[in-house]
């Protein structure tokens, strides 16, 4: 991972919390006391963000009350349906979480989610995500205990997390450049970007078919792939997913395991 080209930055005129000071001291990230031009973690007294200023894209930070502040999500909403809400899944692995929006959609549906990550920034960012939202009593009470985050390769530990029935593997890997229907806006394009300082291109291309190898692998019950609608790479695997659902940008492929 290319941690050279970025730097942490504290913003603000006051001392980090110390959540903050163990993972910049855990991942090792180099310390800067000037704002820098290119790629940032930077705290600025409120929150944690990402950014890199040459870029004018909106920074990346993860917000997992949003949901709350957004009409509730049906059980006949498609992400629910895809997910399998209704067939009684309540648990899901996230296992490409981002900045954690789809594993705060899960939470607001009431599932309980394990979220991997396994870039390092990305991580940072859901970790004090995960800090600033508890600052809501509710959410802490309620809501955190169902939310474990974990850093790691979502393609080794797979196969190792015993199936169930009652839980659901969630994959949203990046697909390639040209999928432009896959961008979700300025915060998308960023996260690209970066993905691209970090990996090789044919490592991120071949991404989506090794989470879903190693999924299958794993022998679960139900795996989800959220893809960009019109995709031309239908080729990742030799099995048709069971359940395609189509909304307006993505859709969702499911395969299910008897
Ligand atoms: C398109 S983003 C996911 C966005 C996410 N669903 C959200 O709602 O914010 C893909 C993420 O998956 C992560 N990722 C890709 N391959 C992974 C792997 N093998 N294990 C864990 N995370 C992975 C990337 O680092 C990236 O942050």
């Amino acid at each position: 991972m290319v941690m050279d080209k970025m730097v942490f930055f504290n913003e603000s005129l006051l001392p980090i919390p110390i959540y903050l000071e163990e993972l910049i001291e855990r991942f090792d990230i180099p310390i800067q006391n000037r704002p820098s031009p290119a790629w940032e973690l930077c705290w600025t007294g409120q929150k944690l963000q990402f950014h890199n200023r040459e870029l004018k894209l909106h920074p990346l930070y993860g917000d997992f009350l949003l949901p709350w502040k957004r009409a509730p999500l049906g059980k006949n909403d498609l992400f629910a349906k895809a997910m399998g809400y209704r067939k009684g899944i309540r648990k899901v692995i996230d296992a490409t979480a981002g900045l954690g929006q789809d594993t705060a959609r899960l939470l607001r549906l009431g599932c309980s989610v394990e979220a991997i990550e396994k870039n390092k920034i990305l991580y940072c960012l859901l970790f004090e995500a995960q800090e600033r939202a508890k600052q809501n009593i509710l959410w802490k009470e309620k809501v955190s205990p169902r939310l474990h985050l974990i850093y790691g390769d979502a393609i080794s530990l797979l196969p190792q997390i015993k199936p169930d029935r009652n839980q659901a593997i969630f994959l949203d890997p990046m697909f390639p450049e040209k999928n432009k229907s896959a961008l979700s806006g300025g915060e998308m394009q960023l996260l690209k970007k970066w993905q691209v300082q970090c990996e090789k291109e044919e490592d991120l291309i071949a991404a989506p078919k090794l989470l879903l190898d190693s999924a299958f692998l794993g022998g679960h019950k139900r795996i989800i792939l959220k893809r960009p609608l019109h995709t031309v790479s239908d080729n990742l695997t030799e099995i048709s997913p069971h359940i395609v659902y189509r909304g307006k940008s993505v859709r969702y492929d499911v395969w299910l395991e008897k």
